[in-house]
């Protein structure tokens, strides 16, 4: 396969992914937004939740701002914010801010630094906890400890699962493949 075709088949082999931004802010308060989507469930007690990041060189500001600021907010896609969450991907020059490059909005919430996504739906801040090196490919796994998280009540069930769909979260496949997404059934916990 030519280099492309390749990349294009391993993105997209090991299937759908949640896709969110990411918010952050440097020590001089330039905010930085950037889309992800191997995002991670390390654990739930305590709640932990990771992400890779590509090596520096290739995606450089969210991860020095994480390690710079330690805060960090994920911030659900939906099918209205798809094409401006796409756009922060490209490589905008640190003095930019994503947020007015591809016209989302800041949301400052009191005791937190980084920036969420004003539209989003579902919002979740993390603290950075380790930066896992992966020597094979000079990338990062990420983990985050969750600090707090802003959903819409409606979104929420009884027993705390969250229906996500009903904020219709996209999940995409490689990197440019967004997907909408439907239940088919929740089952019970499966028993011997
Ligand atoms: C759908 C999609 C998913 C992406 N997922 C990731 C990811 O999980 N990890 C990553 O490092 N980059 C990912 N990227 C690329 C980053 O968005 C891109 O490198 C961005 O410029 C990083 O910005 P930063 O330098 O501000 O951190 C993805 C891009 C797209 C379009």
């Amino acid at each position: 396969m030519d280099r492309f075709t390749r990349t294009h088949f391993i993105n997209t082999l090991s299937g759908f992914k949640s896709v969110s931004l990411i918010g952050t802010i440097n020590k001089v308060g330039q905010s930085n937004l950037a889309i992800f989507s191997n995002l991670v469930h390390i654990g739930a007690d305590p709640a932990l939740i990771g992400f890779v990041n590509r090596p520096t060189e290739a995606a450089p500001h969210t991860l020095a701002n994480i390690q710079a600021t330690e805060f960090y907010t994920v911030n659900h896609v939906h099918q209205d914010i798809y094409a401006k969450a796409h756009q922060t991907s490209a490589k905008y020059p640190e003095h930019i801010s994503e947020f007015e490059a591809v016209g989302l909005t800041p949301l400052f919430r009191p005791g937190i630094s980084a920036p969420f996504v004003e539209e989003s739906k579902v919002q979740y801040v993390l603290k950075l906890e380790e930066v896992i090196p992966i020597k094979l490919n000079g990338t990062f796994l990420v983990v985050g400890s969750l600090q707090q998280a802003f959903i819409r009540a409606e979104i929420m069930d009884e027993d705390g699962f969250l229906s996500i769909e009903k904020a219709n979260s996209l999940c995409s496949l490689g990197i440019n493949g967004y997907y909408e997404t439907k239940l088919l059934e929740k089952l019970p916990y499966a028993k011997a």
